[in-house]
C-alpha cells in the first residue's frame, strides 16, 4: 500500500539524488531491498515513496527515540506496510537524549537476525549506529551518515574498507575492497570536502550562531 503524505527528508537536494541513485542501484540483484534507518521523518516518507515509484519491493526499518515524533512519523505512514517503525524512548523526557545510553536503540536491528542492503544513520548515537551497522550490512550493503561533517563522528570511517564523504555532510561507508589507488583518491576527496567544509561553511555557521545570540538578548 501507498503512503499518502509527503514530507521531505532534512537532506540536501545532492544528498538525497545519492541515496536515490544508491537504492536504484542496490535493487539491480532484483530482490526485495532491506532498508534499515535510525531517526525516523522526512527520509522514511520520501525515499519509500520514491521506491514505490519505482516499482522496488522493500522493507523499510525506521527506529526513533522520540516518543511524540515517532507517533506522529507512524500515524502518517501507517498504510505502507512495507515500513516498520520502531520506538526507542529511554522516556527521561529528554529530546537529544545525548547522555543516554541508548543501548536498546542501537542493539535492537541485530535482534531481526537479517541483513540490510542499505542503513542511513540520521538519529542519535551515530557513532556508535556506524559501528553497529558493520555487522548488519549485506556484502554489497552502504551505510549512509548524514551530517558526516562533525569531526566527532569520524573517527569510526577507518571501519569501513571503502570510506568516502560523498558531498559537504554525507558519508558512505561500505565493506567493498579497494585497490590502493582508489582508496588514495577516496582520501584526496574526503580531505578536499573537509577542507572546503570547515574553511567556507564553518566560519559562516559561527557567524550566523553569535548574530542569533546577539539578539536573542534584546
Ligand atoms: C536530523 S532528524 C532526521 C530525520 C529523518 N531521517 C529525515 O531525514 O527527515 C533526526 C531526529 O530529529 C528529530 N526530529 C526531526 N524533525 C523533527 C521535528 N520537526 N520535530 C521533532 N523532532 C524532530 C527526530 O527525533 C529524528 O529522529
Amino acid at each position: 500500500m501507498v503512503n499518502t503524505l509527503g514530507r521531505t527528508p532534512l537532506m540536501t537536494a545532492h544528498e538525497i539524488r545519492i541515496m536515490q541513485r544508491e537504492l536504484l542501484r542496490l535493487s539491480k540483484n532484483g530482490r526485495k531491498l532491506e532498508i534499515l534507518e535510525w531517526g525516523s521523518g522526512g527520509s522514511t516518507h520520501y525515499f519509500t515513496k520514491f521506491l514505490q515509484k519505482e516499482g522496488i519491493e522493500y522493507e523499510w526499518v525506521s527506529i526513533e527515540y522520540n516518543k511524540d515524533w515517532f507517533e506522529k512519523i507512524k500515524q502518517e505512514v501507517s498504510l505502507d506496510t512495507g515500513i516498520k517503525m520502531y520506538l526507542f524512548d529511554a522516556g527521561n523526557g529528554s529530546l537529544k537524549q545525548r547522555h543516554t545510553e541508548m543501548d536498546e536503540y542501537i542493539q535492537f536491528p541485530r535482534t531481526l537476525e537479517k541483513k540490510f542492503d542499505l542503513i542511513f544513520v540520521d538519529g542519535r548515537k551515530r557513532r556508535r549506529c556506524v559501528l553497529e551497522a558493520k555487522s548488519l550490512l549485506t556484502p554489497d550493503g552502504v551505510v549512509l551518515l548524514h551530517d558526516a561533517q562533525r569531526k566527532y563522528y569520524q573517527c569510526v570511517f577507518k571501519e569501513f574498507s571503502d570510506s568516502s564523504l560523498v558531498g559537504p555532510s554525507l558519508w558512505r561507508g561500505t565493506h567493498k575492497s579497494v585497490s590502493f589507488l582508489y582508496a588514495l583518491w577516496q582520501k584526496k576527496i574526503t580531505f578536499l570536502f573537509g577542507i572546503y567544509f570547515n574553511y567556507f561553511f564553518s566560519p559562516v555557521r559561527s557567524l550566523v550562531k553569535k548574530i542569533y545570540h546577539i539578539f536573542r538578548k534584546y
